[in-house]
């Protein structure tokens, strides 16, 4: 399985993913501002590996305090904290990630400040280790949903470069084809940064999966003539509602797939679900550079001063979604009530005797 991001010694090692398919390049660096850098700029990418990125990046902003106190501990902390935060606002994951983190820092006042930088190095690679165990859980269940044939239509890159697993919507894709069903996947591209030609195909044909590469408005086509079984896609935040943001473009194939009866799937860890926001509109959208939509292709491809809007994700309302595969199981609307009841469960086994 390829890492996309994992803990080496004394810093991160992460695959550069503006470089791929091309060439598989990795990074290793033990400084906060590469890392923040690398998920600004995409090389680290996809909600889950974002999370497992903050992580880790709080242990590289707080490492060098071990020589000091714990004033500058939290200081540092603080520091990392604010700009990890700033890297990408809509993948909660990442805001996720850094409060568990801070939960250690807090929790464990009477140690020394050595201990707890140690502390929060277990706890970054806790984090690391249980979403790849939570991708193969969405693997488990999302594989429900799958017949024994199946064409299945996807949305940018869910795989393993974007999870600290073996992904979440792409989990659920790889565990069919392991059950010997016969599997085969239309891949949309994904415009403008391109993730599913670049990323998605790269990773199923690594896996022998069965890929066919489709303009991002080739996709009603495809369900009309080619009889599309079901649509799975990630989610980079879900509201309280079901409402799903996910990489731009998501919400046109979630009403395509409407039009023709096709089952449109979420799959993302509890991680992803962010129940302080009662509806997508709440969301805060990331918009990036002009120059992503204009000189895509390393070429002017508009005219130079056109104005450009270039949202980077969508909001997928929730009466699109047929449902929405997590790693503690399958919630069906009304998702008000079902994620509900199931962020209680989720609460209640993290913490059971209910201590803060
Ligand atoms: O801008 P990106 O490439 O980080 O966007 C990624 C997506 O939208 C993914 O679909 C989402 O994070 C789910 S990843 C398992």
């Amino acid at each position: 399985m390829i890492r996309s991001i994992e803990w080496i010694g004394s810093g991160v090692r992460f695959i550069d993913q503006t470089k791929l398919p091309i060439e598989e390049v990795y990074v290793e660096t033990d400084q906060l501002s590469v890392l923040a850098e690398a998920i600004t700029s995409l090389k680290i990418r996809g909600a889950p590996a974002l999370g497992v990125a903050a992580a880790y990046g709080i242990v590289l902003g707080v490492k060098n305090s071990v020589q000091s106190d714990r004033g500058r501990l939290e200081k540092d902390f603080e520091r990392a904290a604010a700009l990890i935060k700033t890297t990408r606002p809509t993948a909660v994951n990442l805001f996720w990630a850094v409060e568990r983190m801070r939960g250690v820092l807090h929790r464990n006042q009477e140690y020394s400040v050595r201990e707890i930088v140690g502390l929060l190095l277990l706890e970054a690679k806790a984090i690391h280790r249980e979403d790849e165990e939570m991708c193969a859980a969405i693997g488990r269940f999302g594989n429900e949903l799958v017949p024994q044939r199946a064409a299945i239509l996807t949305h940018c890159n869910t795989g393993a470069l974007a999870t600290g697993g073996e992904g979440t919507a792409q989990a659920i894709i790889t565990t069919a084809a392991a059950q010997g069903k016969n599997i085969s996947v239309f891949a949309d591209e994904t415009r403008p940064l391109l993730q599913g030609a670049r990323l998605t195909a790269w990773e199923l044909q690594k896996h022998g999966i069965d890929v066919t590469l489709i303009t991002d408005n080739t996709a009603a086509f495809v369900m009309k003539r080619k009889k599309i079984d079901l649509v799975v896609v990630g989610a980079d935040r879900i509201a309280a509602n079901g409402d799903t943001a996910n990489k731009i473009g998501t919400y046109n194939v979630a009403i395509i797939a409407k039009e023709h009866d096709v089952p449109f799937y979420v799959a993302a860890p509890t991680s992803t679900i962010d129940s302080s926001l009662l509806n997508g509109e709440m969301i805060p959208i990331e918009e990036r550079q002009a120059n992503e939509v204009t000189e895509g292709f390393g070429k002017r491809t508009a005219p130079y001063d056109v104005r450009v809007f270039n949202p980077a994700f969508d909001v997928t309302p929730n009466e699109f979604i047929s449902a929405i595969v997590t790693e503690h199981g399958i919630v069906r609307p009304p998702y008000v009530v079902s994620i509900s009841e199931m962020m209680k469960n989720v609460l209640q086994i993290e913490n059971p005797l209910g201590n803060v």
